[in-house]
């Protein structure tokens, strides 16, 4: 037993990445994303609420996240759930006041969490004041130049302006009626037609959003989740194009529209990059880009440029060992040759939340919403390999984001009553998308109340499904095993390993083949995946930390995981090594 513990238990070992002694806050923290409408309800209408999420910040706390990030709570018509935004600068009634936003930041900055906020520039809703002047003004006015007004093509304009859909489905031009009621111009929208596009080479534009990011700075913001990052800029002229328009795709190499990922966004990100380093504390910046590749990507968290760009890559990768392996190299390789922090995430407002998607046939791809008739995912095998996904994604270096309800292990509502839908994509693409509704149903807190405690008057304004009561929060809290319990226990150990600012190695183990299992080494801990094939032993000596689900021991005491589970370990002494590699 002696001499095996003298030696490594690994074949071979691979450098990715270095430990870092700058653990800023942003470059190490655990963001969790509030969903406003569906966190918690204060008053009742069925929606959540700013006090809903100022009560329930304690939960946050208690979980042991670092930030919060909150999708748009601002003053909307809600057609794209608040992505339409009608004021910058003022609180939707149906979420609160701008009193009741100072209230939760407050108490979050006095729990130590830092408080993300959502900014929408690509677009603003029809119902903005600019758009609704614009639609009074005469085609070549001021007002008009702040959108993507152009004349139609073909005879009297009657064709829209260029090919572009609308990501959302349809054409991305809407035509209005001149203010003497002829037909007129057409405007641009790459999303629903009550979300026109700005136009970002009016200097208008960029005056007026450095002054909305102000505005939430002064209140004491800690930073800025960027909608459609890469969207703002068009390609000179609006040339036609023929390829899809999608919000949700990446990961591949691939072309990108001439909607996206023009030159001149990153000018706009220096700028506001200078607003936020006016400000003291470390306020940051987080792009939301669905792009081609991981160098493009990281583009956007150049030196002067963003913090933090959502690393939709990961998120995008299927359940396979070699896959999954190269999208952690692939992704560390691209940030770390600009500097930045590595993000990961699994599950947005956006997406078929990872509990549901691994628990597919064809495990981790990404449908567009799932319906009742299309194949329903195994709900025990997808909640298994998303809690070994998430302990493998908390044990990565960089920022991890979490989504809520993703710590209750919540799925998807796959089988959601049309009737109930609500996301314009379902409407736009006339039901071929499902859409987003099954990632956003309101969250289980307490499994016996009327709408299991999200709202004091039971209604929620989308249904929740039946599988709801046994997720909620109160069922699982101090339940040895529950997915609440795994969440808590990995995210106090991630910081008292300080796997943040970690090292990344890639390992091979004796008798662990690399399509069977992802094998790292972060610090001193192993970080084993087992995605397929047959139980993996692991090397005699290993002292188990944490695993997504239990482990055995075999009859020589090695740890045993079955596929499906993620276990971090402590190699055998001899091979640990607390001081890793470190940059500055
Ligand atoms: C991305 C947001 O995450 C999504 O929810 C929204 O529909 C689009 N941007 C348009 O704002």
């Amino acid at each position: 037993m002696d001499a095996l513990l003298d030696s490594p238990p690994w074949t071979s070992l691979f450098p990715v990445h270095p430990a870092t002694t700058d653990a800023r806050w942003w470059r190490t923290a655990v963001v969790y994303q509030v969903y406003p409408r569906s966190f918690a309800d204060s008053d009742g209408d069925g929606v959540g609420d700013l006090p809903g999420i100022t009560a329930r910040l304690d939960h946050l706390a208690a979980l042991g996240v670092d930030a919060v990030w909150l999708s748009p709570f601002y003053t909307s018509p809600q057609v794209d759930a608040g992505y339409d935004v009608a004021d910058h600068r003022a609180v939707d009634p149906v979420f609160g006041t701008l009193a009741d936003f100072d209230a939760m930041l407050a108490r979050a900055h006095a729990l130590g969490l830092r408080v993300i906020v959502d900014v929408v520039p690509n677009h603003t809703s029809d119902e903005h004041t600019w758009f609704r002047r614009a639609l009074a003004a005469p085609a070549g006015s001021p007002e008009r130049a702040r959108y993507v007004f152009r004349d139609g093509r073909g005879p009297g304009g009657s064709e829209p302006p260029n090919n572009w859909r609308s990501i959302f489905g349809g054409p991305a031009w809407t035509r209005v009626a001149e203010p003497d009621g002829a037909p007129g111009q057409w405007y641009l929208h790459l999303f629903d037609a009550r979300q026109p596009d700005l136009d970002w080479t009016n200097p208008e534009v960029r005056d007026e959003f450095e002054d909305v990011l102000r505005f939430w700075l002064d209140r004491g913001v800690d930073g800025f989740r960027v909608d459609v990052a890469h969207g703002l800029v068009k390609a000179d002229g609006l040339p036609d194009w023929d390829g899809t328009t999608a919000m949700v795709e990446g990961g591949a190499d691939g072309a990108t529209g001439p909607m996206f990922d023009q030159e001149g966004v990153h000018e706009i990100y220096r700028s506001w990059r200078a607003v936020l380093d006016s400000y003291p504390g470390d306020r940051v910046l987080v792009a939301e880009a669905w792009l081609d590749s991981l160098s493009r990507t990281a583009r956007y968290v150049r030196p002067g440029e963003m913090h933090q760009a959502f690393n939709f890559a990961y998120l995008t990768t299927p359940w396979d060992a070699d896959r999954n392996r190269q999208v952690i190299v692939d992704s560390l390789a691209a940030s770390d040759a600009v500097g930045a922090p590595t993000t990961w995430v699994l599950s947005n407002h956006d997406v078929v939340r990872h509990t549901s998607r691994l628990g597919l046939t064809d495990a981790g791809s990404l449908p567009k919403g799932i319906r009742a008739l299309d194949e329903q995912p195994d709900a025990e095998l997808g909640l298994r390999r998303a809690r070994a996904a998430t302990l493998q994604m908390l044990a990565l270096p960089g920022v991890a984001y979490l989504y809520q309800g993703e710590e209750l292990g919540l799925p998807e509502d796959t089988a959601m009553d049309d009737e109930a839908r609500q996301d314009p994509a379902w409407f736009r693409s006339g039901g071929f998308e499902a859409g987003r509704d099954g990632c956003r149903v309101p969250l289980p807190w307490s499994a016996a109340e009327p709408s299991h405690g999200f709202s004091p008057t039971g209604r929620s304004w989308l249904p929740q499904p039946p599988s709801f009561a046994r997720h909620a929060l109160d069922v699982q809290r101090g339940v040895p095993g529950s997915t609440y319990e795994l969440y808590r226990r990995a995210l106090a150990l991630r910081r008292h390993l300080q796997l943040a600012s970690g090292s990344l190695d890639l390992v091979e183990l004796p008798g662990v083949t690399t399509s069977e299992a992802v094998v790292l080494r972060n610090r001193e801990v192993l970080v084993v995946t087992v995605h397929r094939g047959a139980p993996v032993s692991l090397p005699a000596g290993c002292d188990l930390l944490i695993a997504s689900d239990e482990v055995v021991q075999d009859g020589a005491g090695s740890l045993v995981l079955v596929p499906g589970t993620t276990a971090w370990v402590l190699p055998p002494r001899a091979a640990r090594v607390p001081h890793a590699r470190t940059t500055g």
